[in-house]
């Protein structure tokens, strides 16, 4: 076997080297280098394991030790040479080790195989995002809620189908969204309790007769305990799909709040301002303001839903235990997990920047009637009317204010009472919208009072939660 295109590292019974486009397809280190750091990391704790268990000798660990952190400087310098040829990153690594230890770093594969590895650097690099994304979601919370603090008492109108329906406050909407972010961060730690369990040591699929103490080497790398079943260990890649699927609907909250940024901004809307440092301008219309940045987060959940999907569809009506087609795994999920790391930072930076036009929003809260409700609550509270005879007469003087083309808080009294004789002068203290969102004050809703003590106290929260990570 002399042909210079065959693979050294397990070449031995072939004669024939492959077909370029087998080494193709089959290459994955072109994106698998991006585990580089977990791989070395993984290889020098079972490089440690093996030695402590005296199952290589502790001056051949040591050599594999010193070769791994020079393959690792060199990776980090720049100056490593990644070859198509050898396949992966597992034996691109172990096939510089060997030619910087020697031989002796034939060792560190003693009681391992590929399949325990690659599930192990697949999952801490998995591990490695999800804590990346606890700290970015806590960011982003952070800052909404501190728009939110200053922003407790400014009305806008509240909306379903996208038409006005209740006065709310800035501020309620902003703590809205970390109420969602909250649930996310809550998805993304729960997949990572799972994902927590060591794989190494699962060997090819059934284990290893050698002597090796997996708990060590879980310990060592941070994971609560090793995985209970070897077959499970290497074809599992539930973490990565809890993962993508926690990110999917992350992604859609992130889409949703994007999504009403570039409404808010349109001058239509006009509610809110973004300076330059969020927006684009046109070549051709010197006019234009764009929110590029909100309708690129708006589109990331696309590729990361996708993502979700591709790996399950990979994964379905795979036998056990672990096929090549899981190769298949990475690479979307790596362009997800960057996706949405980028588009969290991006949101956090809009919402700082973010500036809410109070006279717009109000003005905009006091069109439509945004608070006939309060009209039908006063009824229902102060003449004792059943709720729906309440709406009935109020949606009867709405029309009418309609047709005159004024809003509620002007219409007469007399032309109140020609619908209903019973209502009183008192009815004007609940038409206004400062009125209407300061009544809000059931648990949750949105009055400025409500709203203070919310984000007083999500800031509490967050900042001792900031503290641990
Ligand atoms: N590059 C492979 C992957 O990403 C590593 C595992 C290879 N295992 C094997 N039995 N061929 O899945």
């Amino acid at each position: 076997m002399t042909d210079k295109n065959a693979n050294k590292m397990w070449g031995g019974r072939f004669e024939m080297s492959p077909a370029e486009l087998m080494v193709e397809i089959n290459a994955s280190i072109g994106f698998d280098k991006a585990m580089a750091p977990q791989d070395i990391r993984g290889s020098k704790a079972h490089a440690e394991m093996l030695a402590a268990q005296g199952i290589i000798t502790k001056a051949d660990a040591r050599e594999i030790l010193r070769g791994l952190d020079q393959v690792r400087a060199e990776i980090e310098a720049g100056t490593f040479e990644f070859q198509v040829k050898l396949e992966d990153i597992h034996l691109n690594v172990e096939s510089r080790l060997t030619e910087i230890v020697g031989p002796v770093g034939g060792r560190l594969h003693t009681a391992r195989s590929r399949n325990d590895q690659v599930a192990l650097d697949f999952r801490m690099y998995v591990r490695d995002a999800l804590d990346g994304f606890d700290r970015a979601l806590l960011k982003l919370q952070l800052a909404l809620v501190a728009k939110a603090e200053m922003h407790a008492g400014t009305i806008m109108p509240g909306f379903t189908h996208l038409q006005p329906a209740q006065p709310v406050t800035f501020g309620h909407h902003l703590l809205a969204y970390v109420e969602m972010l909250e649930r996310d961060r809550g998805r993304f730690a729960d997949a990572r309790r799972r994902l927590n369990e060591c794989p190494l040591g699962a060997a090819a699929l059934a284990g290893t007769s050698f002597p090796i103490d997996r708990h060590m080497t879980a310990e060592k790398l941070d994971f609560d305990r090793p995985t209970a079943n070897s077959l499970d260990s290497v074809a599992d890649r539930d973490f990565a799909l809890e993962t993508l699927a926690a990110a999917s609907i992350a992604a859609m909250h992130l889409s949703r709040l994007s999504e009403e940024i570039v409404i808010w901004m349109t001058p239509q809307f006009g509610f809110v301002r973004l300076t330059d440092r969020w927006t684009t301008g046109s070549s051709i219309m010197p006019q234009k303001r764009n929110p590029d940045a909100a309708e690129l987060c708006r589109a990331k959940v696309g590729r990361i839903a996708g993502a979700f999907q591709g790996l399950l569809m990979v994964m379905k009506g795979l036998p056990l235990t672990y096929s090549k087609d899981m190769q298949e795994d990475k690479e979307t999920t790596f362009d997800a997990l960057r996706a949405f790391g980028v588009a969290v930072a991006a949101m956090t930076g809009m919402i700082a920047d973010l500036e809410p036009v109070p006279e717009t929003m109000h003005a905009a809260a006091s069109r439509g009637y945004s608070t006939a409700t309060d009209l039908a609550d006063w009824l229902v509270r102060t003449l004792k009317l059943p709720f729906r005879e309440a709406h009935h007469v109020t949606g009867t003087i709405v029309r009418m204010a309609e047709k005159a083309g004024i809003g509620l808080d002007v219409v007469t009294l007399e032309a109140m009472q020609a619908v209903e004789p019973r209502i009183t002068r008192d009815v004007f203290t609940v038409l206004s919208v400062e009125s209407s969102v300061k009544s809000r004050v059931s648990y949750g809703g949105t009055a400025p009072q409500n709203v203070r003590k919310m984000a007083r106290s999500w800031t509490k929260r967050l900042e001792k939660a900031a503290g641990k990570v």
